[in-house]
Protein backbone atom coordinates (compact mmCIF):
# COMPACT_ATOMS: atom_id res chain seq x y z
CA UNK A 1 0.00 0.00 0.00
CA UNK A 2 1.46 3.37 -1.27
CA UNK A 3 0.78 6.73 1.24
CA UNK A 4 0.95 10.18 -0.69
CA UNK A 5 1.38 13.46 0.76
CA UNK A 6 -0.35 15.95 -1.66
CA UNK A 7 -0.66 19.44 -1.37
CA UNK A 8 -4.42 19.55 -1.52
CA UNK A 9 -7.76 19.91 -0.46
CA UNK A 10 -9.28 17.30 0.84
CA UNK A 11 -12.82 17.24 -1.00
CA UNK A 12 -10.87 17.70 -4.23
CA UNK A 13 -9.02 14.27 -3.56
CA UNK A 14 -10.58 11.51 -5.90
CA UNK A 15 -10.43 8.55 -3.78
CA UNK A 16 -13.59 5.93 -2.81
CA UNK A 17 -13.62 7.41 0.98
CA UNK A 18 -12.44 10.55 2.52
CA UNK A 19 -11.69 9.86 6.47
CA UNK A 20 -12.95 12.52 8.73
CA UNK A 21 -11.40 12.09 12.26
CA UNK A 22 -13.94 13.70 14.81
CA UNK A 23 -13.80 13.86 18.74
CA UNK A 24 -16.54 13.22 20.59
CA UNK A 25 -19.39 15.14 19.79
CA UNK A 26 -17.00 17.93 18.47
CA UNK A 27 -17.58 19.29 14.98
CA UNK A 28 -16.58 22.84 15.48
CA UNK A 29 -13.25 22.08 12.47
CA UNK A 30 -15.42 21.08 9.92
CA UNK A 31 -17.73 23.93 9.58
CA UNK A 32 -15.64 25.30 7.02
CA UNK A 33 -14.66 22.54 5.22
CA UNK A 34 -17.04 23.30 2.38
CA UNK A 35 -20.51 23.63 2.71
CA UNK A 36 -22.49 21.12 1.08
CA UNK A 37 -20.29 18.43 3.20
CA UNK A 38 -20.73 20.96 6.12
CA UNK A 39 -24.41 20.55 6.41
CA UNK A 40 -24.29 16.61 6.05
CA UNK A 41 -21.65 16.12 8.38
CA UNK A 42 -23.33 18.52 10.64
CA UNK A 43 -26.76 16.60 10.59
CA UNK A 44 -25.74 13.22 11.16
CA UNK A 45 -23.46 14.65 14.00
CA UNK A 46 -24.86 13.51 17.15
CA UNK A 47 -28.11 11.64 16.30
CA UNK A 48 -25.97 8.50 13.80
CA UNK A 49 -22.94 9.59 15.11
CA UNK A 50 -21.06 10.67 18.40
CA UNK A 51 -17.44 10.54 17.96
CA UNK A 52 -16.66 8.13 20.78
CA UNK A 53 -13.47 6.10 20.37
CA UNK A 54 -13.14 3.78 17.40
CA UNK A 55 -17.14 4.57 16.11
CA UNK A 56 -17.44 4.32 12.61
CA UNK A 57 -19.95 5.98 9.91
CA UNK A 58 -20.05 5.66 5.97
CA UNK A 59 -22.04 8.06 3.71
CA UNK A 60 -21.86 8.75 0.22
CA UNK A 61 -20.51 12.41 -0.25
CA UNK A 62 -22.26 15.39 -1.58
CA UNK A 63 -22.17 15.31 -5.49
CA UNK A 64 -20.04 18.57 -5.81
CA UNK A 65 -17.18 17.23 -3.96
CA UNK A 66 -14.17 14.69 -5.69
CA UNK A 67 -14.55 11.40 -2.83
CA UNK A 68 -17.22 9.35 -3.44
CA UNK A 69 -17.58 8.62 0.30
CA UNK A 70 -17.03 9.84 3.64
CA UNK A 71 -16.17 7.93 6.80
CA UNK A 72 -16.67 9.67 10.08
CA UNK A 73 -13.97 8.14 12.63
CA UNK A 74 -14.40 8.81 16.79
CA UNK A 75 -11.29 9.91 18.77
CA UNK A 76 -13.43 9.41 21.60
CA UNK A 77 -12.75 12.70 24.22
CA UNK A 78 -10.80 15.88 23.29
CA UNK A 79 -9.00 15.91 26.50
CA UNK A 80 -8.17 12.33 26.73
CA UNK A 81 -6.49 12.29 23.51
CA UNK A 82 -3.61 10.61 22.95
CA UNK A 83 -1.31 8.82 20.09
CA UNK A 84 -2.33 5.26 21.12
CA UNK A 85 -6.21 6.32 20.34
CA UNK A 86 -5.14 7.92 17.03
CA UNK A 87 -3.66 4.46 15.91
CA UNK A 88 -6.49 2.68 17.35
CA UNK A 89 -8.89 4.79 15.26
CA UNK A 90 -6.50 4.51 12.16
CA UNK A 91 -6.82 0.56 12.60
CA UNK A 92 -10.07 0.49 13.18
CA UNK A 93 -10.96 3.02 9.74
CA UNK A 94 -8.62 1.16 7.97
CA UNK A 95 -9.72 -2.04 8.48
CA UNK A 96 -13.60 -1.62 7.97
CA UNK A 97 -12.87 0.55 4.67
CA UNK A 98 -10.86 -2.65 3.23
CA UNK A 99 -13.81 -4.55 4.12
CA UNK A 100 -16.58 -2.49 2.34
CA UNK A 101 -14.18 -3.12 -0.79
CA UNK A 102 -12.94 0.38 -0.93
CA UNK A 103 -9.38 0.57 -2.76
CA UNK A 104 -8.51 4.36 -3.05
CA UNK A 105 -8.45 6.45 0.33
CA UNK A 106 -8.19 10.02 2.02
CA UNK A 107 -7.34 11.33 5.35
CA UNK A 108 -8.54 14.62 6.74
CA UNK A 109 -5.53 16.18 9.04
CA UNK A 110 -7.47 18.71 10.56
CA UNK A 111 -8.82 17.47 13.59
CA UNK A 112 -5.30 15.66 14.46
CA UNK A 113 -2.82 18.55 13.67
CA UNK A 114 -5.42 21.06 15.84
CA UNK A 115 -4.99 18.21 18.32
CA UNK A 116 -1.07 18.25 17.53
CA UNK A 117 -1.11 14.46 16.50
CA UNK A 118 0.25 13.45 13.80
CA UNK A 119 -1.39 11.96 10.83
CA UNK A 120 1.60 8.93 10.75
CA UNK A 121 0.12 7.47 13.79
CA UNK A 122 -3.03 7.57 12.14
CA UNK A 123 -1.15 5.19 9.10
CA UNK A 124 1.11 3.26 11.79
CA UNK A 125 -2.52 2.17 13.03
CA UNK A 126 -3.95 1.48 9.41
CA UNK A 127 -1.22 -0.14 8.43
CA UNK A 128 -0.68 -2.54 11.20
CA UNK A 129 -3.95 -3.33 11.32
CA UNK A 130 -4.59 -4.46 7.72
CA UNK A 131 -2.38 -7.20 8.14
CA UNK A 132 -3.65 -10.53 7.12
CA UNK A 133 -2.00 -13.87 6.81
CA UNK A 134 -2.97 -16.04 4.04
CA UNK A 135 -0.15 -17.89 3.46
CA UNK A 136 -2.43 -21.50 3.26
CA UNK A 137 -5.53 -20.27 2.01
CA UNK A 138 -6.47 -19.35 -1.70
CA UNK A 139 -7.74 -15.87 -1.28
CA UNK A 140 -10.94 -15.08 -3.14
CA UNK A 141 -12.28 -11.87 -2.82
CA UNK A 142 -9.02 -10.06 -2.55
CA UNK A 143 -9.38 -6.67 -0.42
CA UNK A 144 -6.85 -4.67 -0.23
CA UNK A 145 -6.28 -1.10 -0.01
CA UNK A 146 -4.19 0.52 -2.81
CA UNK A 147 -2.88 3.89 -1.86
CA UNK A 148 -3.84 6.30 1.16
CA UNK A 149 -3.64 10.15 0.53
CA UNK A 150 -2.64 12.43 2.90
CA UNK A 151 -4.27 16.19 2.00
CA UNK A 152 -1.38 18.34 3.74
CA UNK A 153 1.92 20.88 3.13
CA UNK A 154 4.62 18.56 2.46
CA UNK A 155 6.95 18.74 5.72
CA UNK A 156 10.40 16.62 6.72
CA UNK A 157 8.71 16.68 9.45
CA UNK A 158 5.58 14.63 8.36
CA UNK A 159 7.77 12.76 5.70
CA UNK A 160 10.39 11.62 7.83
CA UNK A 161 7.51 10.12 10.32
CA UNK A 162 5.94 8.43 7.53
CA UNK A 163 8.99 6.81 6.45
CA UNK A 164 9.54 5.66 9.94
CA UNK A 165 5.97 4.34 10.47
CA UNK A 166 5.99 2.45 7.07
CA UNK A 167 9.70 0.62 8.11
CA UNK A 168 8.36 -0.26 11.54
CA UNK A 169 4.88 -1.49 10.13
CA UNK A 170 6.88 -3.63 7.37
CA UNK A 171 9.17 -5.15 10.38
CA UNK A 172 6.57 -6.25 12.66
CA UNK A 173 4.22 -7.35 9.32
CA UNK A 174 7.73 -9.54 8.47
CA UNK A 175 7.82 -10.77 12.53
CA UNK A 176 4.15 -11.52 12.58
CA UNK A 177 4.17 -13.67 9.21
CA UNK A 178 7.11 -15.93 10.85
CA UNK A 179 5.26 -16.32 14.21
CA UNK A 180 2.04 -17.43 12.83
CA UNK A 181 3.78 -19.83 10.17
CA UNK A 182 3.29 -23.57 11.61
CA UNK A 183 6.09 -24.90 12.99
CA UNK A 184 6.05 -27.75 9.81
CA UNK A 185 7.15 -24.99 8.00
CA UNK A 186 9.02 -22.96 10.56
CA UNK A 187 11.93 -25.07 11.82
CA UNK A 188 15.21 -23.59 13.68
CA UNK A 189 16.61 -24.00 9.98
CA UNK A 190 13.55 -22.14 8.75
CA UNK A 191 14.11 -19.39 11.30
CA UNK A 192 17.84 -19.25 10.24
CA UNK A 193 16.65 -18.99 6.93
CA UNK A 194 15.02 -15.79 7.60
CA UNK A 195 17.90 -14.63 9.75
CA UNK A 196 19.77 -14.86 6.82
CA UNK A 197 17.62 -13.22 4.46
CA UNK A 198 18.28 -9.72 6.31
CA UNK A 199 21.79 -9.68 5.77
CA UNK A 200 23.23 -6.80 3.99
CA UNK A 201 26.09 -4.74 4.06
CA UNK A 202 25.48 -2.97 7.60
CA UNK A 203 23.68 -6.31 9.10
CA UNK A 204 26.18 -9.61 9.44
CA UNK A 205 24.18 -12.78 10.06
CA UNK A 206 25.98 -16.16 11.29
CA UNK A 207 24.30 -19.60 11.94
CA UNK A 208 26.29 -21.72 14.31
CA UNK A 209 25.47 -25.71 14.13
CA UNK A 210 25.11 -28.48 17.04
CA UNK A 211 28.80 -29.04 16.69
CA UNK A 212 29.29 -25.63 16.95
CA UNK A 213 27.41 -25.17 20.00
CA UNK A 214 28.83 -28.90 21.53
CA UNK A 215 32.60 -27.14 21.50
CA UNK A 216 31.17 -24.00 23.00
CA UNK A 217 29.79 -26.10 25.80
CA UNK A 218 26.03 -24.78 25.31
CA UNK A 219 25.08 -28.20 27.34
CA UNK A 220 21.89 -26.32 28.51
CA UNK A 221 20.60 -25.07 25.08
CA UNK A 222 21.57 -28.24 24.13
CA UNK A 223 19.70 -30.86 25.82
CA UNK A 224 16.46 -28.69 24.74
CA UNK A 225 17.18 -29.61 21.39
CA UNK A 226 18.08 -32.88 21.67
CA UNK A 227 14.36 -34.82 21.50
CA UNK A 228 14.08 -33.44 17.54
CA UNK A 229 15.29 -34.64 14.68
CA UNK A 230 15.42 -31.01 13.42
CA UNK A 231 19.43 -29.80 13.53
CA UNK A 232 19.24 -26.76 16.03
CA UNK A 233 20.59 -23.90 15.06
CA UNK A 234 22.47 -21.01 16.79
CA UNK A 235 21.87 -17.62 15.17
CA UNK A 236 23.37 -14.69 15.47
CA UNK A 237 22.99 -10.66 13.90
CA UNK A 238 25.35 -8.17 14.22
CA UNK A 239 24.65 -4.28 13.44
CA UNK A 240 27.34 -1.56 13.31
CA UNK A 241 26.01 1.97 13.09
CA UNK A 242 27.88 3.66 15.50
CA UNK A 243 31.49 2.84 17.91
CA UNK A 244 30.50 2.00 21.32
CA UNK A 245 29.51 -1.35 23.17
CA UNK A 246 26.70 -3.54 21.62
CA UNK A 247 23.31 -3.66 22.64
CA UNK A 248 22.70 -7.73 23.34
CA UNK A 249 19.44 -8.66 22.21
CA UNK A 250 18.40 -12.30 22.87
CA UNK A 251 14.78 -13.75 21.60
CA UNK A 252 13.56 -17.15 22.79
CA UNK A 253 13.44 -19.42 19.13
CA UNK A 254 11.80 -22.31 20.36
CA UNK A 255 9.89 -23.33 17.02
CA UNK A 256 7.63 -25.83 18.63
CA UNK A 257 7.24 -26.16 22.48
CA UNK A 258 5.91 -29.61 23.44
CA UNK A 259 7.07 -29.55 26.66
CA UNK A 260 9.72 -32.99 25.83
CA UNK A 261 9.00 -35.54 28.26
CA UNK A 262 7.07 -33.51 31.03
CA UNK A 263 4.48 -32.83 27.90
CA UNK A 264 2.12 -30.81 27.53
CA UNK A 265 -1.86 -31.52 27.57
CA UNK A 266 -3.42 -31.35 24.48
CA UNK A 267 -5.48 -28.64 24.39
CA UNK A 268 -4.36 -25.58 22.88
CA UNK A 269 -0.59 -27.06 22.45
CA UNK A 270 -0.95 -25.97 18.45
CA UNK A 271 -0.46 -22.39 20.18
CA UNK A 272 3.40 -23.38 20.63
CA UNK A 273 4.32 -22.39 17.33
CA UNK A 274 4.62 -19.31 18.72
CA UNK A 275 7.08 -20.04 21.38
CA UNK A 276 9.39 -18.36 18.94
CA UNK A 277 8.58 -15.50 18.79
CA UNK A 278 11.12 -13.82 21.17
CA UNK A 279 13.34 -14.81 17.96
CA UNK A 280 11.49 -13.48 15.68
CA UNK A 281 11.04 -10.05 17.27
CA UNK A 282 14.57 -9.64 17.60
CA UNK A 283 14.61 -10.02 13.57
CA UNK A 284 11.88 -7.80 13.33
CA UNK A 285 14.29 -5.12 15.31
CA UNK A 286 17.09 -5.84 13.38
CA UNK A 287 15.41 -5.70 9.97
CA UNK A 288 13.62 -2.02 11.26
CA UNK A 289 17.71 -0.88 12.56
CA UNK A 290 19.25 -1.75 9.45
CA UNK A 291 16.56 -0.47 6.76
CA UNK A 292 16.58 3.23 9.35
CA UNK A 293 20.55 2.71 9.52
CA UNK A 294 20.15 3.76 13.19
CA UNK A 295 23.05 5.23 14.92
CA UNK A 296 23.54 1.95 17.35
CA UNK A 297 25.67 -1.04 17.87
CA UNK A 298 23.38 -4.51 18.47
CA UNK A 299 24.36 -8.22 18.49
CA UNK A 300 21.23 -10.26 18.34
CA UNK A 301 21.45 -14.13 19.67
CA UNK A 302 18.38 -16.73 18.70
CA UNK A 303 19.14 -20.29 20.32
CA UNK A 304 16.16 -21.38 18.03
CA UNK A 305 15.03 -25.83 18.33
CA UNK A 306 12.49 -27.85 18.98
CA UNK A 307 11.26 -28.88 22.39
CA UNK A 308 10.15 -32.48 21.08
CA UNK A 309 10.13 -36.12 22.84
CA UNK A 310 11.81 -38.85 21.31
CA UNK A 311 14.50 -41.59 22.10
CA UNK A 312 17.34 -38.89 22.79
CA UNK A 313 15.00 -36.56 25.11
CA UNK A 314 15.91 -34.96 28.32
CA UNK A 315 14.55 -36.39 30.54
CA UNK A 316 13.20 -34.61 34.27
CA UNK A 317 16.47 -35.19 37.00
CA UNK A 318 19.10 -34.70 34.03
CA UNK A 319 21.90 -32.39 35.20
CA UNK A 320 23.66 -30.21 32.34
CA UNK A 321 26.02 -27.84 32.10
CA UNK A 322 25.86 -24.52 30.48
CA UNK A 323 28.39 -22.23 28.53
CA UNK A 324 29.49 -20.75 31.90
CA UNK A 325 30.35 -23.93 33.76
CA UNK A 326 27.11 -23.72 35.39
CA UNK A 327 25.33 -27.06 36.44
CA UNK A 328 21.77 -26.94 35.96
CA UNK A 329 19.24 -29.82 37.69
CA UNK A 330 16.27 -30.41 34.81
CA UNK A 331 13.30 -30.75 36.85
CA UNK A 332 10.66 -29.78 33.91
CA UNK A 333 11.61 -30.13 30.47
CA UNK A 334 8.83 -27.79 29.55
CA UNK A 335 10.59 -25.37 31.29
CA UNK A 336 13.37 -24.94 28.62
CA UNK A 337 12.99 -21.60 27.54
CA UNK A 338 15.33 -20.27 30.53
CA UNK A 339 17.65 -23.25 29.27
CA UNK A 340 18.56 -21.45 25.78
CA UNK A 341 18.53 -18.29 26.87
CA UNK A 342 20.41 -18.96 29.69
CA UNK A 343 23.16 -20.04 27.10
CA UNK A 344 22.36 -17.36 25.07
CA UNK A 345 23.40 -14.65 27.34
CA UNK A 346 26.60 -16.69 28.20
CA UNK A 347 27.21 -16.68 24.55
CA UNK A 348 26.36 -12.55 24.44
CA UNK A 349 28.39 -11.25 26.98
CA UNK A 350 31.38 -12.76 24.83
CA UNK A 351 30.70 -9.40 22.96
CA UNK A 352 30.91 -7.47 25.93
CA UNK A 353 27.49 -5.84 25.57
CA UNK A 354 26.92 -2.75 27.29
CA UNK A 355 23.41 -4.53 28.30
CA UNK A 356 21.55 -7.92 27.67
CA UNK A 357 17.66 -7.22 27.05
CA UNK A 358 15.77 -11.03 26.67
CA UNK A 359 12.59 -11.33 25.05
CA UNK A 360 10.85 -14.53 25.36
CA UNK A 361 7.62 -16.06 25.78
CA UNK A 362 8.90 -17.97 29.15
CA UNK A 363 5.68 -18.78 31.23
CA UNK A 364 2.08 -19.63 31.33
CA UNK A 365 1.98 -17.53 34.65
CA UNK A 366 2.75 -14.10 32.59
CA UNK A 367 -1.11 -14.50 30.76
CA UNK A 368 -2.26 -15.73 34.12
CA UNK A 369 -0.94 -12.04 35.94
CA UNK A 370 -1.54 -9.73 33.31
CA UNK A 371 -3.80 -10.94 30.43
CA UNK A 372 -3.17 -9.89 26.96
CA UNK A 373 -2.09 -6.18 28.13
CA UNK A 374 1.01 -6.08 29.18
CA UNK A 375 4.54 -7.43 28.65
CA UNK A 376 5.97 -8.86 32.25
CA UNK A 377 9.39 -6.67 32.77
CA UNK A 378 12.29 -7.94 35.38
CA UNK A 379 15.93 -6.54 35.72
CA UNK A 380 18.85 -5.63 37.70
CA UNK A 381 19.20 -2.23 36.22
CA UNK A 382 17.03 0.55 36.93
CA UNK A 383 18.35 2.85 34.14
CA UNK A 384 16.76 0.81 32.12
CA UNK A 385 14.27 -0.38 33.50
CA UNK A 386 13.40 2.79 33.35
CA UNK A 387 13.91 3.84 29.80
CA UNK A 388 12.02 0.68 28.76
CA UNK A 389 8.81 1.62 30.74
CA UNK A 390 9.63 5.12 29.20
CA UNK A 391 9.30 3.60 25.45
CA UNK A 392 6.61 1.18 26.89
CA UNK A 393 4.30 4.34 27.13
CA UNK A 394 5.30 6.02 24.61
CA UNK A 395 4.22 2.89 22.26
CA UNK A 396 1.27 1.31 23.93
CA UNK A 397 3.62 -1.79 24.11
CA UNK A 398 3.00 -1.97 28.04
CA UNK A 399 5.38 -3.52 30.19
CA UNK A 400 4.72 -3.94 34.18
CA UNK A 401 7.47 -4.78 36.43
CA UNK A 402 7.34 -7.33 38.54
CA UNK A 403 10.36 -7.98 41.30
CA UNK A 404 13.33 -10.10 41.81
CA UNK A 405 13.44 -10.17 45.40
CA UNK A 406 16.71 -12.40 46.97
CA UNK A 407 14.56 -14.88 48.47
CA UNK A 408 13.85 -16.34 44.89
CA UNK A 409 17.06 -17.75 45.42
CA UNK A 410 15.94 -20.55 47.19
CA UNK A 411 13.12 -21.71 45.29
CA UNK A 412 15.80 -22.81 42.68
CA UNK A 413 18.19 -24.62 44.91
CA UNK A 414 18.93 -28.34 43.62
CA UNK A 415 20.31 -30.85 45.59
CA UNK A 416 22.45 -31.92 43.84
CA UNK A 417 23.72 -29.35 41.27
CA UNK A 418 24.31 -25.42 41.52
CA UNK A 419 20.82 -24.28 40.04
CA UNK A 420 17.26 -26.24 38.90
CA UNK A 421 15.08 -25.41 36.17
CA UNK A 422 11.90 -24.48 37.91
CA UNK A 423 11.09 -23.21 41.41
CA UNK A 424 7.48 -25.10 41.20
CA UNK A 425 4.33 -23.30 40.57
CA UNK A 426 4.10 -20.29 42.60
CA UNK A 427 6.00 -16.90 41.71
CA UNK A 428 7.15 -19.25 38.53
CA UNK A 429 7.00 -15.69 36.43
CA UNK A 430 9.59 -14.39 38.86
CA UNK A 431 11.37 -17.38 39.46
CA UNK A 432 11.54 -18.11 35.37
CA UNK A 433 13.08 -14.44 35.57
CA UNK A 434 15.09 -15.15 38.50
CA UNK A 435 16.64 -18.10 36.61
CA UNK A 436 18.21 -15.72 34.29
CA UNK A 437 19.19 -13.11 36.50
CA UNK A 438 21.34 -16.05 37.72
CA UNK A 439 23.06 -15.68 34.31
CA UNK A 440 23.49 -12.25 33.71
CA UNK A 441 25.50 -11.19 36.59
CA UNK A 442 26.87 -7.99 36.58
CA UNK A 443 25.84 -7.26 32.88
CA UNK A 444 22.81 -5.04 33.21
CA UNK A 445 20.13 -7.11 32.28
CA UNK A 446 16.45 -6.74 31.39
CA UNK A 447 14.03 -9.31 30.66
CA UNK A 448 10.69 -9.31 28.87
CA UNK A 449 8.22 -12.39 29.05
CA UNK A 450 5.83 -11.41 26.38
CA UNK A 451 4.23 -15.19 26.80
CA UNK A 452 0.75 -12.45 26.96
CA UNK A 453 0.99 -10.76 24.28
CA UNK A 454 2.46 -12.30 21.60
CA UNK A 455 -0.48 -14.08 20.19
CA UNK A 456 -4.01 -12.49 21.24
CA UNK A 457 -6.99 -14.19 20.75
CA UNK A 458 -9.29 -11.47 20.17
CA UNK A 459 -8.52 -8.60 17.41
CA UNK A 460 -8.04 -5.28 18.57
CA UNK A 461 -8.20 -2.15 16.41
CA UNK A 462 -4.58 -2.44 14.99
CA UNK A 463 -3.84 -6.03 15.90
CA UNK A 464 -5.65 -8.89 13.87
CA UNK A 465 -6.02 -12.46 16.06
CA UNK A 466 -3.01 -14.44 16.19
CA UNK A 467 0.73 -12.73 16.30
CA UNK A 468 0.82 -9.54 17.74
CA UNK A 469 4.90 -8.53 17.01
CA UNK A 470 4.80 -6.90 20.10
CA UNK A 471 8.33 -5.58 21.17
CA UNK A 472 9.57 -4.48 18.01
CA UNK A 473 7.87 -0.76 18.05
CA UNK A 474 9.10 -0.93 22.27
CA UNK A 475 12.45 -1.48 21.23
CA UNK A 476 12.82 0.80 17.86
CA UNK A 477 11.50 3.53 20.40
CA UNK A 478 14.24 2.85 22.74
CA UNK A 479 16.74 2.40 20.36
CA UNK A 480 15.92 6.04 19.15
CA UNK A 481 16.07 7.63 22.35
CA UNK A 482 19.45 5.87 22.97
CA UNK A 483 21.45 7.25 20.12
N1 LIG B 1 6.50 -21.68 26.23
C1 LIG B 1 6.03 -21.94 27.52
C2 LIG B 1 5.31 -20.75 28.13
C3 LIG B 1 4.04 -20.34 27.46
C4 LIG B 1 2.83 -20.86 27.87
C5 LIG B 1 4.05 -19.38 26.48
C6 LIG B 1 1.67 -20.46 27.26
C7 LIG B 1 2.89 -18.98 25.88
C8 LIG B 1 1.68 -19.50 26.29
C9 LIG B 1 7.20 -22.31 28.45
O1 LIG B 1 8.22 -23.01 27.85
C10 LIG B 1 6.63 -23.18 29.51
O2 LIG B 1 6.17 -24.24 29.19
N2 LIG B 1 6.68 -22.72 30.76
C11 LIG B 1 6.16 -23.48 31.85
C12 LIG B 1 7.16 -23.43 32.97
C13 LIG B 1 6.85 -24.37 34.08
C14 LIG B 1 7.08 -25.80 33.64
C15 LIG B 1 7.72 -24.05 35.26
C16 LIG B 1 4.85 -22.85 32.27
O3 LIG B 1 4.76 -21.64 32.34
O4 LIG B 1 3.90 -23.61 32.49
MN1 LIG C 1 7.87 -25.05 27.77
ZN1 LIG D 1 8.44 -22.68 25.86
Amino acid sequence: MNIYIKNIKELDCACDALILPFTEGDFGLYNNIGSTTSGLVKKLFSKEFHGKQNEVLLVPSPEDIKPERILLIGLGKKDEISTEKVRQAGGKAAVYLRDMGMKKIALSSRVLSSLKMSPADFMEGSLLGLYTFKRYVEEKNNKTIDSFVIPSKVSKVLKDDIHWIKTIASSVCFTRDLINTPSNDMTPSHLANAALSLERNNLLVKVLEKKDAEKLGMGAYLSVAKGSKEPPKFILLEYKGAKRAPLALIGKSITFDSGGISLKPAEGMEKMKYDMAGGAVVLGIFKAVSELKLPVNLVGVLPAAENLIGGFAAKPGDVVRAINGKSVEIINTDAEGRLVIADAIGYAKRFKPQAIIDIATLTGACSIALGNEAIAMMGNNRELINKIKKSADKTYERVWEMPLFDEYKEYLKSDIADIKNTGGKNGSLVTSAYFLYEFAGEVPWVHLDIAGTAWIEKEKPYMPKGASGIGIRLMLNLLKELK
